[in-house]
């Protein structure tokens, strides 16, 4: 690897002028690096699943400064593979089944690869029309495979948009639902505002709060218990909020979430809507990880209320086999996003703009500049069709079940909270602990499990995390890496039985 040590001097004419677009150089260069990833994807079994550098290990293999002279795509490559892939965590592995999964494919690859190609920045219609069009239409068409009321479609009134996560989907709507408050009772009411949320709602909605500016105390996270198996209960939302009006609060928003982050529990929309609906709270649903689910008919019930809500969301870039990032985001009344979001400097003025016939994207989301990320799920769509696709995720949530079997044979574990998609949370039951725990020593049930899973990390062949649900912590084995196979899904438990055999006979 060269580095700035390595002094040349342009103008001697020691080095010479690249073009940066060079369509020859593009076609050559790009062959390479699909031959690369190809091979990556064929022999990725061979890596350690979760990455086992040190923390600070590429400075030592890296020099100081950037290139001087141009080096050659080979060399990069070379060094992508001895000094990147160590540090990488392979969650394209068909032995990831940590976090949530990142499922990549074909379509969603190439799709990313011609929006970068394009590489247009289409915040308004006018600077890429087909990049604006193209997204109305395919979240109206995801919107109609999900059996979404067509409240929620362009075809309807409202209409979707494509963000990068999650995070910013919370957010925008959070502060489309703070505005519309505001300009009723005055923007020196922000101190009474209050959002709600359950235990296990991600942390995202906290961070929307605090970036909405809505005062830490006015954050309602609401005990979930396991006989609601952890979903938020209507009732307890309900107290929650009168007790909030009763000392002058002014209940604002509800994230309600359809597959929590920790172990997939569902929050009742009907009820929890009905009981927003009453006090004018914004609802906004999560469903970053399951609601790719809800295009099976079998599962579509998760969703069942969603009528009721003011705006919804879910990760494509989850579990619906499109590459990071695309989130996708429903609301019913664009205008309130628009209203809190829009901008109107002269050096984006335009005719189209101004005829009010088109959709300024730009207005429905925090930047600027945007990515065309519609090409990707347009070739998601196209390339697997409705029913390849259900039948992708059906087949992840039956390996899900096969593991759950696999659990539930082997007395010495039990599954902790019931399984809804295609994760299993588990755990060494307190009774084949036995003897080391004294009764009801929750900590020690749960410090063996801790080492249960450094074990099975540490052995290199599987990934998985942890969360903890009602003071239990349960190892979260979440199926949906495009690659993987029943026979990964046996490798995995008999890691996990090999290193609990280890744990629980050593004496
Ligand atoms: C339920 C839920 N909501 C929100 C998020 C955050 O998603 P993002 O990283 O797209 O902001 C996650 C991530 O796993 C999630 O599981």
């Amino acid at each position: 690897m060269g580095s700035l040590e390595a002094s040349h001097d342009l103008k001697n004419g020691s080095t010479h002028m690249l073009n940066p677009l060079d369509p020859d150089e593009f076609r050559r260069q790009g062959h390479m690096i699909i031959d690369f990833l190809a091979d990556y994807y064929k022999n990725i079994e061979k890596y350690p699943v979760r990455s086992q550098v040190e923390p600070g290990y590429l400075s030592f293999r890296l020099p100081d400064s950037a290139p001087l002279d141009p080096e050659p795509i080979e060399t990069i490559i070379q060094d992508v593979e001895n000094h990147i892939i160590p540090g990488i965590t392979h969650w394209q592995s068909p032995n990831y089944f940590a976090h949530f999964p990142s499922s990549g494919s074909i379509a969603g690859f190439l799709g990313e690869m011609v929006s970068t190609g394009f590489n247009v920045v289409g915040f308004n219609w006018v600077s890429s029309p087909a990049a604006t069009e193209l997204e109305s239409i395919v979240m109206d068409w995801f919107g109609k495979m999900l059996q979404l009321p067509t409240s929620f479609l362009f075809s309807g009134g409202g209409g979707g948009v494509l963000q990068g996560t999650t995070c910013e989907a919370i957010l925008c709507t959070l502060i489309a639902a703070r505005d519309q408050v505001l300009n009723q009772v005055g923007r020196g009411s922000i101190v009474k505002l209050v959002v709600y949320g359950s235990d296990q709602t991600h942390f995202a909605l906290q961070k929307a709060a605090r970036i909405a500016g809505i005062s830490p105390k006015n954050f309602r996270a609401i005990l979930t218990t396991k006989d609601d198996a952890f979903g938020l209960s209507p009732n307890s939302l309900e107290s929650a909020i009168v007790l909030d009006l009763a000392v002058g609060l002014i209940p604002l928003f509800l994230c309600a979430t359809v597959g929590t982050t920790s172990s997939t529990a569902v929050d009742p929309l009907d009820p929890l809507s009905n009981v927003a609906k009453r006090y004018g709270v914004w609802v906004h649903v999560d469903a970053a990880y399951a609601r790719s689910a809800c295009i099976c008919p079998e599962f579509r019930h998760f969703i069942d209320g969603i009528e009721g809500a003011n705006s919804f969301s879910l990760n494509a870039h989850k579990w619906f086999f499109t590459n990071l990032d695309c989130c996708c985001l429903w609301v019913k009344d664009p205008n309130a996003l628009i209203k809190a979001l829009s901008t109107n400097p002269e050096c984006l003025r335009n005719k189209a703009t101004e005829s009010h016939q088109v959709v300024d994207y730009k207005d429905w989301q925090i930047q600027l500049s945007r990515r065309f990320r519609a090409m990707k799920l347009w070739l998601v769509l196209r390339s697997y069709g409705v029913v390849n696709l259900q039948n992708l995720i059906r087949s992840h949530v039956d390996m899900a079940k096969y593991f759950e079997g696999l659990v539930g044979m082997d007395k010495r574990f039990e599954v902790v909270v019931p399984r809804n998609f295609a994760m299993v949370c588990f755990r060494i039951s307190p009774t084949a602990i036995g003897d080391r725990l004294k009764s009801g020593d929750e900590k020690i049930v749960n410090e063996v499990n801790r080492n249960l899973l450094a074990s099975v990390n540490g052995s290199g062949r599987v990934y998985m995390t942890h969360d903890v649900v009602g003071g239990v912590y349960m190892i979260r084995f979440a199926v949906g890496a495009t690659l993987t196979d029943y026979r990964h899904v046996d490798m995995a438990w008999e890691v996990v039985q090999d290193c609990a055999h280890a744990m629980l006979t050593k004496s």
